[in-house]
């Protein structure tokens, strides 16, 4: 028995040591289950969000009228159109992420615009937040914010959602690349993307998850500019499942 747990042991650190496990240590998404089980009251809040169904909007008959509008075909399945998919849903073709070959037990929770689209594919810095909050029960100790940001954490929020929103022909976003989005502020003015008014929307039928109170476990560069904010406003947040097992 313990033989057997000795020659696991060195397999692993076998493979920790080659460039397979390089590759392991390089962030990939995991869908929004992992991060739910801690932060349970935005999971809750962004299932309600628009963008938490967006992978909906590719089913034939949902939102026939606006695909009319944009010249799409409303009774065309969409779900597997390479044209579509990647901005309706999480890491599409990236490391973990969303793609036609994931199997359905996985692709339910990387389908529509998720966690990790705005705050980075999260293997590895959804780890330190775990470590990070002990260690903070235990000692009061901060972890400065570098930390995650190096494991793959992202605040360029805005930057985020440029990549989906601002994408189409012409737009002013310089990074704007095919496959562009038929919903253009061409095809109706509602669809001008304003990031200051879009993010601060939260709620049922919004863009954002509403926002709770943190103990503020991290701290330092980068500061995300909306925090203050939206921290004085914000409500006590459900227990962590995950945390209180331990
Ligand atoms: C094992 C529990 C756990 C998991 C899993 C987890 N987190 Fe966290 N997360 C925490 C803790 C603890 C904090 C610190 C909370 C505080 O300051 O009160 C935190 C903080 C955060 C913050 C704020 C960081 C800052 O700048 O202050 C964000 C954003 C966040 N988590 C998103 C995520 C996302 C997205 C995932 C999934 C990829 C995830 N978390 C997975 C426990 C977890
Ligand atoms: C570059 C990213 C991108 C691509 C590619 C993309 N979409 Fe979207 N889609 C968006 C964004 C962003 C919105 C939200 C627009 C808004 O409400 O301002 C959206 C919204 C929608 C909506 C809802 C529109 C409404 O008024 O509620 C439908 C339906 C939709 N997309 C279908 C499609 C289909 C079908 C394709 C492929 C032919 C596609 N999308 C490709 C980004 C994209
Ligand atoms: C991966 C692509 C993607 C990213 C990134 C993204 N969105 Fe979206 N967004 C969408 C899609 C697709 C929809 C349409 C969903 C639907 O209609 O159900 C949408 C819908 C919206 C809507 C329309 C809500 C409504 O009234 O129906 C707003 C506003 C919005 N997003 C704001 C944002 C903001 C703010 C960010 C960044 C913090 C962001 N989005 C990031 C793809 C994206
Ligand atoms: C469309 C972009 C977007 C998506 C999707 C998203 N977030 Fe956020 N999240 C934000 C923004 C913007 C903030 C506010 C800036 C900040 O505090 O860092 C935020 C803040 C947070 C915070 C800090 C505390 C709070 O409530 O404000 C946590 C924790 C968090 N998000 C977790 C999650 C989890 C878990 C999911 C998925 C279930 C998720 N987020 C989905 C954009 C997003």
């Amino acid at each position: 028995m313990k033989k057997t747990v000795l020659a696991v042991t060195f397999a692993l650190a076998a493979f920790l040591s080659t460039d397979a496990g390089l590759a392991a240590r390089k962030p990939s998404y995991e869908g929004y289950k992992k991060c739910g089980g801690c932060h349970k009251s935005q999971k809750d809040s962004w299932l309600k969000t628009s963008h938490g169904d967006a992978f909906d909007m590719l089913k034939p008959k949902e939102k026939a009228k606006e695909k009319k509008k944009a010249k799409l075909d409303p009774d065309k399945d969409y779900t597997s159109d390479e044209k579509c998919v990647g901005c309706h849903t999480t890491g599409y073709k990236r490391l973990g992420g969303y793609s036609e070959s994931v199997p359905e037990n996985k692709a339910q929770y990387l389908i529509n615009v998720g966690c990790e689209v705005c705050h980075g594919p999260g293997s590895l810095y959804r780890k330190e937040h775990s470590k990070a909050g002990n260690r903070y029960k235990k000692t009061n100790e901060k972890t400065p914010r570098q930390d995650i940001v190096d494991l793959g954490q992202d605040y360029d929020y805005e930057e985020a959602c440029n990549s989906c929103h601002m994408n189409y022909k012409g737009s002013p976003w310089k990074g704007a690349k095919e496959p562009y989005t038929p919903f253009t502020p061409e095809v109706d003015p509602e669809y001008k993307f304003n990031f200051d008014k879009a993010v601060r929307e939260t709620g049922k039928g919004k863009a954002m998850h509403e926002h709770f109170k943190l103990r503020n476990v991290f701290e330092g560069e980068p500061v995300p500019k909306l925090r203050d904010e939206f921290q004085k406003k914000a409500k006590e947040p459900a227990p962590a499942e995950e945390e209180t097992e331990e």
